[in-house]
């Protein structure tokens, strides 16, 4: 029960606040200074990997010719990309680096700030220091409410980020700094009051301090402590493998366990080398997962798990991998997840029948798979490894690939109730080697369902589309929903007959707006454009059409487009 959750938050919450003065304590409690192992600047992956979506890593606008200062620009490129900061903080096929993705909290949205070293929109005026401030202690420049520091909600991975030598955060403010700046503004985030004031953090944060320091074990090889530094410092596997306390903070106690992503339909399981972990997965089975995106017999990321290796893991050199793997086979949480005890009530007749009729084709008749790009269901860890969250999501959701190269998957959230969705779960959860207990039920399937995202590729079709008074004909793009229509990234290119083109990329917002930027003639400039969604119910379903009218920007262009949709959810 979610509401109730959140109800009991709001109590703590506001009993927190009322504690704020605590602060001073931590403020002059001081930061310790972590030691990282000094790792080569790596050679990354610029685009993505065959097969793998993606966008290409921004490159600096010029590189120095002074050694140094390019050794360092490279370093920081490479702590980038295994910081997967680009993907936060840039829309899909949007100017890399301006921001303006939203991250859903229970509290409201979140959304990342332009970080490109534009000086009125971006952090090219920041100091050092300053910058410092923001990945070591979450804490931008400015203040709330006058006299409290700007605090950065923990969406923003600085509790992993804290573990960064100096050299290294410089490095990452030398390689941002060489960007093209994007004059874009940032856009405000959408929480909800007492949320909304950075302030009341100050206390929270003192119930909840983190480390600054990796615990290197003393026996471990330099190849383990390069795969710690990486989990813990920068790829912030924790920030979805942990489970976070009312404040969102991260309990130390469970990093790698496994928990909820709050206010989303995943559940990222226990990666720790425990039994309950990945304990026994073979070093070759998880490089495979983790690099290449899967192999058939060992399933393959999916769900938020996705991007993480496509625009960050996949592109590392494969030794840095290889670390990773060796030091998850290491560590082990202090706190084991348990698995829940099966719920009495649960449905299972039908299961294997709705099996046979909606997945088998592609999963195989025995969930073994079909190829690379069908995972197999059989003995897929992530499918019974905690609750049922992933299974159902997909089932929901389906999957559209953002690349020609993938294969796709139906999404089910029409065409199976929640009773047939449970039951179809708990036959998979509990077949071929998968080893969870009977326990999903409907309820389940139907908290879950306005959260479950959605894919859809957008097309010319009967397109009614005018730029500037010219008919558009070429239109292509993504448009995700994120369990409703309030909640979206549009990324779409439209092509006049005129020829101008357009690229826009943004999200929604409140009162049917797509905020974001449109790109003509090689300029970029902030959009706010009127959306409607067509047809669409609770959830996105129904949706046959997306329509999309303003001013594009100082230029005097304007857009009046209704956009048809490939496959028109169901
Ligand atoms: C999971 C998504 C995510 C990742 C990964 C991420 N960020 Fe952020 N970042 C955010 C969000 C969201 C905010 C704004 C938080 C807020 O408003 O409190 C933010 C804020 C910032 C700010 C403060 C900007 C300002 O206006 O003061 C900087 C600088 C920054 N991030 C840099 C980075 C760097 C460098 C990396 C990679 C090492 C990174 N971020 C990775 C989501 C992310
Ligand atoms: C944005 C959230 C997110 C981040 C960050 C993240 N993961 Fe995941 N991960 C997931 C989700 C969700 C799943 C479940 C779906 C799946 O199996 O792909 C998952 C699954 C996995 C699995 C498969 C486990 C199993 O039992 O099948 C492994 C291994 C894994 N992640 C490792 C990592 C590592 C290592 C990192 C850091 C480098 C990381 N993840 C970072 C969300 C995340
Ligand atoms: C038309 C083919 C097709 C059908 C039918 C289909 N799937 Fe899939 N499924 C896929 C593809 C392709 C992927 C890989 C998606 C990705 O890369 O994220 C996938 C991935 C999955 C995954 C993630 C597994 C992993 O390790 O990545 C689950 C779970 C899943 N499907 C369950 C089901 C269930 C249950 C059904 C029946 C209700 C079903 N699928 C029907 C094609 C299909």
């Amino acid at each position: 029960m979610p509401s109730v959750d959140i109800m009991r938050h709001k109590r703590i919450l506001l009993l927190a606040a009322g504690i704020v003065s605590f602060g001073t304590l931590w403020l002059v409690s001081g930061v310790a200074q972590p030691v990282t192992p000094t790792t080569s600047p790596g050679n990354i992956a610029i685009l993505p990997p065959a097969g793998m979506a993606g966008d290409p890593v921004a490159q600096p606008v010029k590189m120095p010719s002074n050694p140094a200062q390019a050794a360092l620009i490279r370093r920081g490129e490479y702590l980038a990309v295994a910081g997967d900061c680009q993907y936060c903080h840039s829309l899909p096929g949007g100017t890399p680096y301006a921001g303006g993705v939203p991250l859903q909290t229970p509290f409201g949205a979140i959304f990342s700030p332009n970080i490109t070293p534009d000086k009125t929109y971006g952090i090219g005026s920041y100091s050092n220091a300053q910058f410092w401030n923001v990945l070591h202690r979450g804490i931008s420049p400015g203040h709330s409410l006058l006299v409290f520091p700007h605090y950065l909600y923990p969406v923003m991975p600085w509790q992993n980020f804290n573990k960064l030598s100096r050299h290294d955060v410089m490095a990452i403010k030398a390689y941002l700094d060489s960007l093209p700046p994007a004059p874009i503004k940032s856009r405000a985030n959408e929480m909800a009051f007492p949320f909304n004031v950075r302030a009341g953090q100050l206390a929270l944060r003192i119930l909840s301090p983190t480390s600054t320091k990796i615990h290197y074990g003393a026996s471990w090889s330099p190849q383990v402590r390069n795969g710690a530094f990486l989990v813990e410092a920068l790829a912030h596997c924790s920030a979805c493998h942990g489970q976070r306390n009312i404040i969102l903070m991260v309990k130390p106690k469970r990093n790698l366990a496994g928990g909820q992503i709050l206010a989303q339909s995943w559940y990222p399981p226990d990666i720790s080398s425990s039994k309950t972990g990945i304990g026994a997965w073979s070093p070759d089975v998880l490089f495979n997962y983790l690099h290449h995106d899967g192999a058939l017999g060992a399933g393959a990321p999916f769900g938020p798990m996705k991007a993480v290796v496509e625009d960050s893991l996949s592109r590392l050199p494969a030794s840095d991998v290889h670390d990773i793997v060796a030091y998850l086979q290491t560590a082990s949480p202090k706190e084991q997840s348990a698995i829940p005890p099966a719920t009495a009530a649960a449905p299972t007749a039908g299961g294997a029948a709705l099996y046979y009729q909606n997945c088998a084709r592609c999963h195989g008749a025995q969930g073994q798979g079909l190829a690379n790009n069908f995972p197999n269901l059989a003995g897929n860890q992530a499918l019974w490894n905690g609750p049922a969250d992933n299974l159902i999501s997909m089932i929901l959701g389906g999957y559209k690939p953002w690349h020609p190269a993938q294969s796709s998957m139906p999404e089910f959230n029409q065409k199976l109730s929640d009773t047939q969705i449970a039951a179809l779960a708990n036959y998979v959860r509990t077949s071929w080697g998968n080893k969870a207990p009977v326990d999903v039920t409907a309820a389940d399937v139907s908290a879950l369902r306005p959260l479950a995202s959605d894919w859809v590729e957008l097309s010319t079709g009967d397109t009614q589309a005018t730029l500037n008074g010219a008919v558009v004909d070429d239109i292509s793009g993504t448009l995700q929903l994120f369990g409703n229509p309030d909640n979206c990234i549009v990324s779409a290119h439209l092509a006049s007959s005129a020829g101008t083109a357009v690229d826009l990329s943004g999200a929604c917002s409140p009162g049917g707006h797509l905020a974001g930027f449109a790109t003509l003639a090689g300029k970029t400039v902030p959009v706010t454009l009127t959306l409607r969604m067509e047809g669409a119910a609770a959830g996105g379903s129904g949706l046959s059409g997306v329509l999309l009218s303003g001013p594009l920007g100082s230029q005097h262009e304007t857009l009046n487009a209704r956009i048809a949709l490939i496959s028109p959810t169901a």
